[in-house]
């Protein structure tokens, strides 16, 4: 995979139905007056500016690992980014708020870090993420059997199972970190209009490290692939595109300092 996978006009293509849950995320969050807020993963940073709006006194920090979608960030007065790794960041001083939309999927040591951002919370501090809970779906599966059959050669080794667990296993974990933890789950029915409307949603995400992965022309190939498997599973309908997305929800508020 090359430094930066990641497009921002690519990914801004459903940009109302990404930022629904975002929203869904932190009407859940009860701070009254926080004074660091902290958007882990903020991808172009227009949702972090909703956080800066959201908390008119807090000082509040974006970061993303890619340098591309955090370029046109909205930065300005008491709102900052920088470009970091979610793996390895680390707050200097306690922190009241933090938020991670749609991000830790691609963490496979999240639940570790999850555990070191409780530990790193101001007293009655929160913590809020939301990751897609959508990898058994037809849109995941069919790519996966993709990978692992006529793709092989090229693909095999970025096949991901499953990389979140569910509301439950992430309740317990922040429970034992010390947390008082609301934790749920929300399928959306997304209704999607135009052709190939679930392989332009996928290109943006879940097929950025193998669009990385290959050159143009086998690209090419492999959407046009991906393309034939997708429309049949998700057929044009009357009122447009039928697209179920499962999405986990977690908000947890630090209740014991350890
Ligand atoms: C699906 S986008 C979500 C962006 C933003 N949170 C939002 O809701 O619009 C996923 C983001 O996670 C970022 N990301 C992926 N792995 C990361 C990591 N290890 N550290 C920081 N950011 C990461 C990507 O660069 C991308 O901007």
């Amino acid at each position: 995979m090359s430094g930066d996978m990641w497009d921002p006009a690519i990914y801004g293509r459903y940009a109302d139905e990404r930022s629904r849950p975002f929203f869904d995320l932190v009407a859940r969050v009860d701070a009254e007056r926080p004074r660091r807020v902290v958007d882990a993963g903020c991808g172009t940073g227009d949702l972090t500016a909703e956080l800066a709006r959201r908390w008119p006194r807090a000082e509040v920090h974006g970061f993303d690992s890619s340098p591309a979608m955090i370029a046109g960030a909205p930065a300005g007065g008491r709102l900052t980014f920088s470009v970091e790794d979610v793996a390895r960041w680390c707050p200097r001083s306690p922190v009241d708020v933090i938020v991670s939309n749609a991000v830790l999927q691609w963490v496979p040591e999240h639940r570790e870090v999850l555990r070191r951002w409780a530990g790193t919370l101001a007293t009655d501090g929160w913590l809020a993420f939301q990751v897609p809970g959508n990898f058994g779906a037809p849109s995941h599966a069919l790519v996966r059997e993709l990978c692992r059959t006529k793709w092989r050669d090229r693909l095999a080794d970025l096949v991901r199972e499953a990389p979140v667990g569910d509301p439950a296993e992430y309740h317990d974990l922040l429970a034992g970190a010390g947390c008082q933890v609301d934790a749920w789950e929300t399928t959306y029915l997304h209704v999607l209009t135009g052709e190939d409307t679930v392989l332009r949603w996928v290109s943006g995400t879940s097929l950025r490290p193998m669009l990385d992965r290959l050159t143009p022309e086998e690209a090419e190939d492999f959407l046009c692939d991906c393309a034939a498997l997708l429309d049949e599973a998700y057929p044009r309908g009357p009122h447009g595109t039928l697209f179920p997305f499962r999405r986990i929800f977690v908000v947890a508020q630090k209740v014991i300092s350890r």
